[in-house]
């Protein structure tokens, strides 16, 4: 089991819901964090709380859906703080919207915030790690990572394209001393719903029912760091949204035939 006291984290989307979590915990752990996410306040908020139970705690500001701002944030991190252990891109964008509806600025906006940002600072990142022959990389996925589903098409897309991506490099690097791990989470508690986008880019700005019903941000951070310090190479957190993902590798074809008549929330 890996122990994170003393280790530098950077995380994403770090402000809010699961991020928020995930730093609350690790901040308890005594890891030395450096978190990022757009919102300035929240962030000033969030440190002054992690160095109640943590001695190093820094902000960084930058949007995910912007390249350069993100490669100009990895290369601060890097020069300001020297080489990240644990590098946790969570930061996301849910939608609700058609996919015959959807401008393809939208579908490509979803695509560089919940793919492309994470493996721009993964990339970043990763040299330094080799270098030190150690380190570990997480990824936020999603149940809609596994499955696509109603007014998610870009959103799975991206999730998917995580799988794809981790999966591949966690083969790569492992015997370099670098493990990969990509969390699939259910339904869990946060604002994702109502910060989700519809096709016109505003959020929708409505509380998906079952997220209001799902695991709290806390727990599943719990269940995260758990897998990012064991090495797990993925982990499934939620509950009985999860009878989803079963039936589609044991019983494809019902699967395929319920999850139709399921409707977005
Ligand atoms: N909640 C669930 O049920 C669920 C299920 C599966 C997967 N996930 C995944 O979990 C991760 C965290 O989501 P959450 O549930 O905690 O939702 P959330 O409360 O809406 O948090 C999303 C985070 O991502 C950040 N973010 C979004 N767009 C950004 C951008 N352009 N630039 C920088 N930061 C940006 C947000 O920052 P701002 O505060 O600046 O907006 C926020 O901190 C996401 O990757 C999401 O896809 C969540």
């Amino acid at each position: 089991m890996i122990s994170l006291r003393d280790r530098l984290v950077l995380i994403t989307g770090a402000a809010s819901g699961i991020g928020k979590a995930l730093v609350k915990e690790l901040a308890k752990e005594g890891a030395k964090l450096i978190i990022a996410d757009r919102n300035a306040e929240e962030l000033e908020k969030l440190k002054q709380e992690c160095l109640k139970s943590t001695s190093f705690c820094e902000t960084i500001q930058f949007d995910l859906s912007v390249p350069e701002e993100v490669s100009n944030a990895a290369a601060t991190v890097l020069e300001k703080y020297g080489t990240v252990f644990l590098l946790i891109n969570n930061g996301g964008i849910s939608m609700r919207s058609l996919a015959a509806e959807t401008p393809i600025e939208i579908d490509r906006k979803i695509m560089e915030i919940d793919f492309f940002a994470h493996i721009i600072l993964t990339k970043a990142l990763l040299p330094s790690m080799i270098a030190k022959g150690e380190g570990c990389i997480a990824a936020t996925s999603s149940l809609s990572g596994k499955f696509g589903f109603h007014q998610r098409s870009s959103y799975s897309a991206a999730k998917h394209a995580i799988q794809g991506y981790y999966e591949t490099l966690r083969m790569e690097i492992a015997h370099q001393g670098i493990s990969v791990t990509i969390a699939y989470p259910g339904s869990i508690n946060t604002s994702i719903s109502v910060n989700a986008i519809e096709k016109d880019g505003k959020p929708h700005g409505i509380m998906d029912p079952a997220q209001a019903k799902g695991m709290s941000a806390e727990n599943c951070a719990k269940h995260y760091l758990k897998a990012i310090r064991k090495g797990k190479p993925e982990v499934l957190i939620g509950g009985k949204e999860f009878i989803m993902f079963h039936l589609k590798r044991f019983f494809p074809s019902i699967f395929f035939r319920v999850i139709g008549k399921i409707k977005a929330t």
